[in-house]
């Protein structure tokens, strides 16, 4: 009963921060994880469920490569997402990925461009595909891999990717036997939003079903 009770709480107080939150999941990530994993709540507070917003209008994310370009679409700390995370990134002609690894699962679409994606297989060979517009690839935990945009045009792919945070290892090459670098979590969720993007502050809010209900 008791539970119950908190579980509503969790719900009614989560329904005050708007967006994608519940209080009661956040401090017990907080707890968990400490505070730097807490949701960037207060930045939606007042904005309805689910909102729509543009791509366009997203702030970029830090990311260490120069030359890519990050946009979370549905984040971690930034939306409060659990389970997976939704990226955007483009690649300049000849930018790379380093050479990474997570203990993550990660799904690719690639929107526009061209370029080679290497990915170490469990035998530890090193196997380069070619990568267009639609293609779209999986990742496996811990497969070390670099996309490389070998074309003349932008890359650019959205990237889905489990067990949050991202905390991605780089290394120098394929053979690298080093513990790498690891970044923990990842920069892009160490942010918030400095603001609600603009196409939300338009957000026009429906009338609630109670009020449409009296017009009836
Ligand atoms: C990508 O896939 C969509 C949907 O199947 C298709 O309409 C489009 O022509 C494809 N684009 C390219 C460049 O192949």
């Amino acid at each position: 009963m008791l539970a119950f009770a908190a579980f509503v709480a969790g719900i009614t107080v989560g329904t005050q921060y708007g967006v994608h939150t519940s209080a009661l999941v956040d401090g017990a990530r907080r707890r968990f994880l400490g505070p730097a994993f807490a949701t960037c709540a207060d930045i939606w507070q007042g904005y309805p469920l689910s909102p729509v917003y543009q791509v366009e209008d997203l702030e970029l994310g830090k990311h260490p490569i120069p030359g890519l370009q990050h946009v979370t679409l549905h984040g971690f700390r930034q939306h409060g997402m659990r389970g997976f995370e939704v990226l955007q990134q483009t690649l300049a002609p000849g930018v790379a990925t380093p050479v990474h690894e997570h203990n993550c699962q990660e799904v690719f679409l690639v929107l526009s461009g061209q370029a080679t994606a290497a990915i170490r297989g469990k035998d530890g060979k090193v196997v380069e595909s070619q990568i267009r517009t639609n293609s779209t690839f999986n990742i496996l935990p811990n497969a070390r891999h670099q996309l490389v945009n070998t074309g003349r045009e932008d890359l650019t792919f959205i990237a889905i990717i489990d067990n949050l945070p991202l905390r991605p290892t780089f290394f120098k090459s394929f053979d690298d036997t080093s513990a790498g670098q690891t970044i923990s979590p990842m920069l892009w969720d160490q942010q918030c939003p400095s603001a609600v993007p603009d196409s939300l502050r338009n957000f026009v809010t429906a009338p609630a079903a109670s009020d449409a209900s009296t017009e009836l």
